[in-house]
């Protein structure tokens, strides 16, 4: 990408677009092209299609999707199926239509079948069943990956999805109803710090290991990506006609750990004096998850902010949208 390029960044106010729109501008990128929800909702085809006619990207960075924890995909099946499958339709029927260069979709680790082996490699896509609780969701993007091949195969486009593990960072979601595990234990201890409570309860064993990965190395990743090579991006579009990787490169901190361990930090953090208590009635999910991140390593990119470091900035950014951002 050129610094003068029109970059469109889908999704700019949210977890991963705020982080790429903060990357992109501190490399020198100036031409950027967002839009509010409110401005232009991505499920309305005729919108977006307006909006590339108008305005010709030349790069995209696909990172508006409804997103959220168990709790909002148990609740919001259809939600979650429709507004993700009309999202990618229409950006990526718009940037076929009105060429761009490269698109970069985001998809989720947690598309991965339930049962694969651990670490996770790209191939293992699409070779058992989902987790059901989050199934719609991962169907969206599943499909969304396989639009990314289709296009690429018949019409020699360069979509290329992103595979993030469990992300975290500044402006992230801390409301309790549909939020991720990390942001959900800031909130939570630090209220209790605030509220002087004698114990903070953690849902499940404690036993499950994650792995996390800060938004800004997130955006770091994609816009490393984003400017490999026409041979080494070229690689990854999946090109074999019916079988072979698709089109995706995992991307995430390369390490895990358990959730008590991960506890026992944002308690640290948020500097809450208290007892951790783990709910064990509560369902642990998956006894591990983690991406292998050798494609994305032998690349040259690897995440540089280390966990406490990271709950660290998230935490002091929670601090300061305090009032403004949680509900
Ligand atoms: N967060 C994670 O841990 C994680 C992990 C793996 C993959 N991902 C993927 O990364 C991508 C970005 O996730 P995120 O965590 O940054 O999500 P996010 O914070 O919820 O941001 C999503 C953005 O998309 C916008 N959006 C949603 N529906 C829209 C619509 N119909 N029209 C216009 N804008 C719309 C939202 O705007 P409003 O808020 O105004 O609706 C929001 O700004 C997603 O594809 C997600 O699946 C995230």
């Amino acid at each position: 990408m050129r610094t003068k390029d029109k970059i469109y960044v889908a999704g700019h106010r949210g977890l991963v677009g705020s982080a790429l729109v903060k990357t992109l501008t501190r490399n020198g990128y100036t031409n950027l092209l967002c839009r509010t929800h409110d401005e232009l909702d991505l499920t309305d085809q005729s919108g977006v299609e307006s909006l590339f006619a108008e305005e010709r990207p030349d790069y995209v960075f696909l990172a508006a999707a409804k997103v959220g924890g168990i709790h909002a995909n148990n609740t919001y099946p259809a939600d979650f199926i429709h507004i993700n499958l009309a999202i990618q339709n229409n950006i990526l029927m718009a940037a076929h239509k009105y060429p761009v260069n490269r698109l970069l979709f985001l998809g989720s680790s947690c598309i991965y079948p339930k049962a694969a082996p651990q670490p996770l490699k790209e191939e293992y896509l699409n070779t058992g069943p989902l987790e059901p609780t989050n199934r719609p969701y991962a169907v969206a993007k599943l499909t969304g990956i396989e639009q990314c091949w289709s296009y690429n195969r018949q019409y020699a486009t360069r979509f290329l999805a992103a595979m993030p593990t469990n992300l975290y960072g500044p402006g992230d979601n801390y409301n309790l109803e549909n939020s991720h595990v990390l942001p959900a234990l800031i909130r939570k201890f630090h209220e209790a710090k605030v509220n002087q409570s004698a114990s903070v309860v953690v849902w499940g064993s404690g036993t499950p290991m994650r792995e996390f990965l800060y938004s800004e190395d997130m955006a770091e990743a994609c816009v490393f990506l984003m400017n490999l090579d026409d041979q080494q991006f070229d690689s990854m579009l999946g090109s074999d006609r019916n079988d072979g990787i698709p089109p995706l490169i995992n991307v995430g901190a390369g390490k895990d750990c358990a959730i008590r361990e991960l506890a026992e930090l944002v308690r640290e953090v948020t500097g809450y004096e208290g007892d951790i208590q783990f709910d064990a009635s509560r369902p642990d999910g998956s006894p591990r998850k983690l991406l292998d991140v050798s494609r994305l390593s032998n690349l040259g990119w690897q995440a540089t902010t280390g966990l406490k470091q990271g709950i660290h900035s998230a935490y002091a950014a929670y601090l300061t949208n305090l009032g403004s951002s949680v509900a």
